[in-house]
């Protein structure tokens, strides 16, 4: 996730744009650049925050039209050179989102002669603008090269783009990525969100998909996928500023609930192959060799992501055959591991900083064994010490409760397992098939789970005042528990517990009264007759279950007091679907006793101490 902004107008553009980036700051805050046009391209950018930025930028700089970028690194780390905007000849561009085909892309401009300065999927948009206004037998202006420009791109994206010989004005293109217009009165503005234009004008017209346009000081103009001008009606929004960075939510928490549908889609955008039913992974420096003659695999990581760990080392073991051990980090590194150098070590975290993590990652790396990271920051310490990295790509989590980031580490996973599991002959294309559908569905399923939210918010409420409350599940279903439980307990105090269902009997039993609300997660799959009968033990003792169920499971309402529904879906996928609603219980339970949601009490969201 990025921010990006444009300004047409007579004020000076610099001033503008840097102010308007400081408010896009929460998207993304690892680099920033801008270019104003003042009789030729300026162009400047940084590694940093947008205070480095402006630390940076001529005082006499006069120009009144610019773009500028404020960066969350997706592809190609946090350097100078891979912030935006990029240049090519008089061509200057920022994009938001995630250039799905870009290699195939790059190669083609390759060939016809255009070098490459960064690592970005972005800096194909700004040769091909270029390539089709000047490098082609015909004469095309800027407003026609974006339209024919992202026809060739698969993804998604936000630009806006500036051109020397059509100084005057600024080009946007919109799919899948947000984008508002400004509408000003000493110019006109164009923006990843209201955020950022708020200072200058509560007047917007919001783009939808397929829409190009351009940008002038007095003028707007907005053009449908079939090329006609559009007639937009002007909004005006009555958000302040902290309001409107959070797009309207009361936390930032529910924020990241509800991007799941989009940030689940850019985690696995462009690496799932339904045909040949594979898992393009370009990114895992693991020769066929290697991952044939895998013996063993050890997954670390510290809370929600040693959930997600969990989940990991069953996909693993189910898809690819290869034994599995899940490790906590700070556990781990004062352990005496067995390993040895034909061995794997997966490292999962959000950040890349947690400390003891590094340290456990660092001690396996000692024995000889070949490490990969699963991480949501691009560039961290973890990126750059593991032989390979996959990035999660969820975009910045302000809220320190991991929500988003930790969907993004079971999607990552599921596509590692495939790719194993492919590589190893070990699963079918047919069954690596299914599980791609699967994964495709879920940005559909998940926005499906979050317009049914009230249903999950009554819950809620009932049990709000509880002193305890347990979460059980089998197999797949276990990871959820614990994790369900993670987050019920650090956002809203109240004592949970994640069990795997069939310990209850061993132990927590006891602890069951009829006030104790016990979460069973329940959805369709080989061990779902053995959860049935775990129900019935907690309701033996009184307890209240909540069950959470597949939507046509037409059984489950005669074991559980009150049914949270999720679509169907693949077995082995489901607990991405069962972890978002009870990520919902969990909120709204913090919400009713009027906890500090985005800021819980002792916690941090960078754990960089042991
Ligand atoms: C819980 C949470 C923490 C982190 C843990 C590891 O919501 O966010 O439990 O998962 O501190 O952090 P990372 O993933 O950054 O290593």
């Amino acid at each position: 996730m990025c921010g990006i902004v444009g300004y047409a107008g007579r004020n000076q553009a610099a001033s503008i744009l840097v102010d308007s980036l400081k408010r896009l700051e929460y998207r993304g805050y690892d680099s920033a650049g801008i270019s104003l046009f003042n009789g030729e391209l300026a162009t400047h950018k940084t590694v940093g925050k947008i205070a480095d930025l402006e630390a940076i930028i001529p005082d006499d700089l006069d120009a009144c039209i610019g773009i500028g970028h404020t960066r969350w690194a997706t592809h190609g780390k946090p350097e100078t050179r891979n912030s935006h905007p990029h240049v090519s000849g008089n061509v200057s561009v920022v994009h938001n989102g995630i250039i799905e085909n870009y290699m195939m892309l790059k190669e083609e401009l390759i060939e016809k002669g255009y070098e490459f300065k960064s690592d970005t999927d972005t800096e194909v948009i700004a040769h091909l603008l270029h390539q089709k206004m000047y490098a082609s037998d015909k004469s095309i202006d800027l407003l026609t090269s974006m339209r024919e420009t992202i026809e060739c791109l698969e993804g998604s994206y936000a630009i806006a783009a500036l051109c020397t010989d059509e100084s005057e004005k600024i080009i946007f293109a919109r799919k899948d990525s947000p984008l508002v217009i400004g509408v000003g009165e000493d110019g006109n503005y164009a923006a990843s969100d209201v955020t950022a234009l708020l200072k200058y004008t509560k007047d917007i017209l919001y783009i939808n998909d397929n829409e190009t346009g351009t940008v002038s000081p007095d003028e707007i103009r907005v053009f449908g996928q079939d090329g006609n001008l559009i007639k937009k009606d002007i909004e005006t929004v009555e958000w302040d500023i902290e309001a409107a960075e959070k797009a309207g939510y009361d936390h930032f928490m529910l924020k990241e609930i509800h991007e799941q549908p989009t940030s689940i889609q850019n985690t696995f955008a462009g690496k799932l192959l339904e045909l040949e039913g594979n898992i393009k992974l370009d990114e895992l420096y693991l020769s066929k060799e290697q991952i044939k003659y895998l013996r063993r695999a050890t997954i670390i990581a510290c809370g929600t992501s040693w959930n997600a760990g969990i989940l990991g080392k069953y996909l693993f073991e189910k898809l690819a055959g290869i034994h599995t051990d899940i490790e906590t980090a700070s556990e781990f590194r004062y352990g005496n591991p067995v390993l040895c150098g034909e061995e794997l070590t997966i490292a999962i975290t959000q950040s890349g900083e947690t400390a003891d993590t590094l340290a456990a990652v660092r001690s396996s790396m000692s024995y000889g064994c070949k490490t990969i990271a699963i991480t949501n920051v691009v560039g961290s310490t973890i990126a750059r010490e593991c032989d390979s990295v996959l990035y999660t790509r969820a975009g910045p989590e302000i809220g320190v409760a991991a929500t988003k980031t930790f969907t993004a580490q079971l999607i990552t996973l599921y596509m590692l397992a495939i790719h194993l599991g492919r590589s190893r002959n070990f699963i079918s294309p047919d069954d690596a098939k299914k599980l791609i559908i699967g994964l495709k569905k879920l940005p559909g399923q998940v926005q499906k789970i979050l317009n049914r939210k009230e249903t999950i918010k009554e819950c809620a409420d009932i049990f709000a005042d509880r002193r305890d409350y347990f979460f059980i599940g089998r197999y797949l279903n276990y990871p959820v528990a614990l994790e369900s439980a993670l987050k019920l307990k650090e956002i809203s105090y109240i004592h949970a517990e994640g069990y795997a269902a069939g310990e209850l009997k061993h132990g927590p039993l006891a602890l069951l009264t009829k006030d104790t609300p016990v979460v069973a997660i329940a959805t369709k799959g080989h061990t779902y007759d053995k959860i049935l009968s775990n129900i019935k033990e907690v309701k033996a003792r009184d307890a209240t279950v909540i069950a959470v169920a597949d939507e046509d499971d037409t059984e489950i309402e005669k074991y559980a007091d009150v049914v949270l529904r999720i679509p169907s879906s693949h077995e082995l996928i489901a607990p991405v679907l069962s972890s978002v609603t009870l990520q919902l219980l969990a909120y709204y339970t913090a919400l009713a006793r009027d906890c500090s949601i985005d800021k819980p009490r002792n916690l941090a969201k960078s754990v960089t101490v042991e």
